[in-house]
């Protein structure tokens, strides 16, 4: 089965690297792409956008110039998001949201869109780090209890929020399998003279340096070992081809809310 997929915000970084994985994909046909109206790439050749040679599909301006769409796949802003399910909603096609950043209210939003469509929302696509998630998790079950936790990430100079998004994800995935509260748990940062390590803590620590995509660890560590679960990503195509897989999977899917943790079969894994 071949689905038709397009893409909003095609000229951001994500975009452009999303164009390229649409293209190279056996099963998806790439219907179109949209930019701002303000945007200087208006009716530009996407797979020029993608630096990848012309592929005779231009930038639109307008969502409805994508109707052909069974798939839209969105990541560009919160605002833009929020107004671009309405559509979909409107229009009855499938979303996969990669766009970061929403709060608790607007997740609800997302959710409640799950009632009329199929809709993804995916903070993070890679397919690795969602299988961190699910290592993390058995593993918290197994030795959590007795190990010292601790989530180290690392990223490039220009990441402004710490700890990411990804490594609060893995400090509250495991703080949910072991009943703790992460907010009263959590340690950030070290300096100085201080007491011993508490045992029920998840400390982070992180790095920004140069052009680090991303990586990802948590250690488990007991008197004599440790065990180390670590992800790194090495380019954002990574993330490209996870929203690619998932915009094949919600293609056949009813109505209803998912996350990557359903698209990869992860969610009955325990
Ligand atoms: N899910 C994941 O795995 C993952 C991975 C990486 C990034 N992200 C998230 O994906 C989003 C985009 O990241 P990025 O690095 O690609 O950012 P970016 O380079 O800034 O690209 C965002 C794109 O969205 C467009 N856009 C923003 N607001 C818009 C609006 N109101 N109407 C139309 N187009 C609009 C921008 O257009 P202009 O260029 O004209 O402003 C730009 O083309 C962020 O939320 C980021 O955190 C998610």
């Amino acid at each position: 089965m071949t689905i038709n997929v397009a893409i909003l915000g095609c000229s951001g970084r994500m975009g452009r690297n999303l164009i390229q994985a649409a293209v190279d994909h056996q099963h998806i046909t790439l219907i179109g792409g949209s930019v701002r109206a303000s945007s200087s790439f208006v009716d530009f050749d996407l797979g020029e956008l993608a630096g990848i040679g012309a592929i005779g599909q231009k930038t639109s301006t307008k969502i409805n110039d994508l109707l052909a769409a069974d798939v839209l796949i969105d990541f560009t802003s919160i605002g833009s998001t929020l107004e671009n399910i309405k559509w979909c909603q409107q229009h009855n096609k499938a979303l996969v949201i990669g766009t970061t950043g929403f709060n608790e209210e607007q997740v609800q939003v997302i959710e409640q869109a799950g009632k009329d469509i199929p809709i993804i929302l995916a903070p993070n696509t890679s397919i690795g780090v969602n299988l961190l998630f699910k290592l993390i998790e058995i593993t918290a079950k197994a030795i959590g209890d007795y190990t010292d936790i601790e989530i180290f990430e690392a990223h490039h100079r220009f990441k402004k929020d710490a700890p990411s998004g990804t490594a609060m994800k893995m400090g509250q995935i495991i703080a949910d399998t072991l009943g703790r509260n992460l907010k009263e748990c959590a340690v950030y940062g070290r300096e100085g003279l201080s007491d011993e390590r508490k045992p029920d803590t998840i400390g982070f620590a992180t790095i920004r340096a140069g052009d680090i995509v991303g990586e990802h660890t948590a250690f488990f560590a007991d008197l004599g070992e440790r065990l180390e679960i670590t992800h790194k990503a090495s380019s954002r195509m990574t993330f490209a081809l996870g929203a690619m897989r998932a915009a094949t999977w919600l293609a056949e899917q009813k109505s209803g809310y998912y996350t990557m943790q359903d698209v990869l079969g992860l969610t009955s894994l325990n």
